[in-house]
């Protein structure tokens, strides 16, 4: 039986990159989609040209309880077989130049937000006998480097949530897929908060010269269906970096304190 055709699938972040491509790919294959992101209009405007049949759900993950709340109402008749927590925010500042509540952003998108809504999701799908949820971290969830210490220790707490969810919801039938991506062409850059909390609003040689957004969508969507528990996604240095950092930590930590 297919995991993604005839499956309501709810994707967070859906109104740009990663999101966005994954939205596309899952309708293909004949999803229903609850689409969330704050950009309304572009999730209206994505619903309607997909196939199939879709539901916008505008929210803001900056407060995760008040997204929570909202959810919890929406979603209360609406069987969700998979969530995706793929919305997301980086960070372009160095440690030292990085007022406190940008931290707290950082977390409460990146890491909260993610708690928040698996805690709404999975009683649901243990009730209903099995799901997925996934979860797009990150390799700077795996290694650290310069101008993301709050997107890191975000990214760090998520993938540990994940893997304590995980052990917690196997004998339920519920699957938790951790995804860590390295560098993806898309918008995060450009998004990105620096040390005051502002977005960086430019490219990053770094993400433009990663994988498309369409090619990781489609190694996440394989991982779904072969039920895998962890995969990282990219190429390059980006793609290698979380086995180096087991296999010659100190080789990773001379790379990255040299790179800019
Ligand atoms: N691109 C990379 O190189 C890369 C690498 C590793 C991991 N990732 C992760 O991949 C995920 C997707 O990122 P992306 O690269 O596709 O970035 P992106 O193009 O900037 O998209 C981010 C998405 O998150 C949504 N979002 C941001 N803030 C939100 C908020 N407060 N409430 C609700 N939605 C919000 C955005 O929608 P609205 O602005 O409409 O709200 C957008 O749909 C993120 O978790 C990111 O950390 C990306």
């Amino acid at each position: 039986m297919s995991k993604i055709n005839g499956k309501t699938i709810w994707v967070t972040g859906a109104s740009s990159g990663i999101g966005l491509a994954l939205a596309e790919q899952l309708a293909a294959k004949g999803a229903n989609l609850v689409l969330s992101a704050r950009s309304e209009d572009k999730l209206q405007a994505l619903a309607e040209r997909l196939p199939g049949t879709h539901i916008v759900l505008p929210i803001d993950l900056s407060d995760p309880e008040q997204a929570a709340s909202k959810a919890k109402g929406f979603l209360q008749d609406i069987r969700v077989d998979i969530l995706i927590n793929n919305a997301g925010v980086s960070q372009r500042s160095l440690a030292l130049e990085t007022e406190l509540p940008v931290y707290r952003d950082l977390m409460e998108i990146n890491y909260f937000s993610v708690v928040g809504l698996s805690k709404l999701l999975a009683p649901k799908m243990v009730a209903q006998g099995g799901g997925s949820i996934v979860t797009i971290a990150s390799v700077a969830g795996k290694v650290g480097s310069k101008r993301r210490s709050g997107y890191s220790g975000a990214k760090f707490a998520v993938i540990g949530f994940m893997d304590c969810l995980r052990a917690e919801l196997a004998h339920h039938n519920v699957h938790c897929l951790t995804v860590c991506p390295g560098f993806v062409h898309t918008q995060i850059a450009h998004n990105a908060l620096t040390g005051d909390g502002s977005t960086l609003g430019k490219a990053d040689p770094d993400n433009a010269d990663g994988i498309s957004a369409e090619e990781c969508a489609r190694q996440i969507i394989v991982a779904i269906e072969a039920g895998k528990d962890e995969i990282v996604t990219g190429k390059g240095l980006s793609k290698i970096a979380p086995l180096l950092q087991r296999l010659m930590p100190g080789l990773v930590r001379r790379i990255v304190a040299k790179r800019d």
